[in-house]
């Protein structure tokens, strides 16, 4: 596995790839590789011809009050892990490379970021979009892989990857869960032993929305208020938000016409996680 860190020598690699008619998946992370990032990589490795991971922990994404300084880093494991993945390019620059002292330009994703998890985190998708952008920019991918526990997250790039005609093709991979049922996530390791024992809570809460759902409920408020008390029994978290919203302009339902995505974020101690379904 070649190991890049120079943004200008990664961008001289890809294009010598592209020139020699070969395709390129890109997996975009910020390390703390667990099964949910391999199983990005195994979705790359499939479709690709060469596959490209990065690891860089993104401070434009973070907030001030935000865990950007203490977010798990150990860049040996995550590619030890990558090379038994027989990964083709781990791309590692630094923060210094990446983001000029005095960056001007962003991309702005509009109301789509200011909804769910933009409401708590603001600046966050415009901080996420910017920097897929840099490395689009650079890497020129074919196409690029998300996963579906960050729902919105992937919503925004494809937006902006057909506003912007960024010619990537975006795919989106199932979450990968623990037998519990909690999604994986790299937030996960800051949880204690009892924290992690109620973290399944979450997802037990969509599924009973899911199967309220199926059996008629067709009020959102109804659901709403199901799922919060289902998550603030007998677990400490405390929620940020349930909502259920239209899965392309997230636009809040009142009604349940499907498809509809149910989204959930909640805090145990200071680890903020978020789960949802499509039904
Ligand atoms: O999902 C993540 O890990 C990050 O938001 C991403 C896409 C790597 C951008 O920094």
């Amino acid at each position: 596995m070649l190991v890049i860190t120079d943004p200008q020598k990664m961008r001289k690699y890809c294009a010598s790839i592209s020139r020699k008619g070969l395709s390129i998946g890109f997996v975009p992370t910020m390390g703390a590789l667990h099964e949910g990032h391999l199983e990005l990589v195994k979705a790359a490795k499939k479709r690709s011809d060469v596959v490209i991971v990065s690891i860089f922990v993104n401070p434009i994404q973070f907030g001030p009050k935000e865990d950007f300084k203490k977010y798990p880093r150990d860049i040996k494991k995550d590619a030890a892990l990558l090379k038994k993945e027989k990964v083709d390019v781990l791309f590692n620059p630094s923060v210094e490379d990446m983001i000029p002292k005095d960056l001007l330009s962003y991309v702005e994703v509009g109301k789509m970021g200011d909804v769910l998890c933009g409401t708590s985190r603001p600046g966050h998708f415009r901080g996420v979009a910017t920097i897929v952008a840099k490395f689009f920019n650079i890497i020129r991918p074919d196409t690029a892989f998300f996963g579906a526990k960050d729902f919105q997250q992937q919503a925004i790039i494809r937006k902006m990857v057909k506003d912007l005609d960024m010619g990537v093709e975006i795919v989106t991979v199932a979450t990968v869960r623990e037998k519990s049922g909690l999604a994986k996530s790299s937030r996960n390791a800051y949880l204690s032993a009892e924290q992690r024992a109620q973290a399944p809570a979450l997802y037990a809460s969509l599924l009973l929305a899911k199967r309220m759902i199926a059996a008629g409920e067709k009020s959102a408020s109804k659901i709403i208020v199901a799922i919060k008390k289902n998550i603030l029994s007998r677990t400490d978290f405390v929620v940020d938000y349930v909502s259920i919203v239209d899965s392309e302009t997230f636009e809040e339902k009142k009604t349940i016409k499907r498809p509809v995505l149910i989204a959930v974020a909640a805090y145990l101690g200071k680890t903020r996680l978020i789960d949802n379904i499509l039904v």
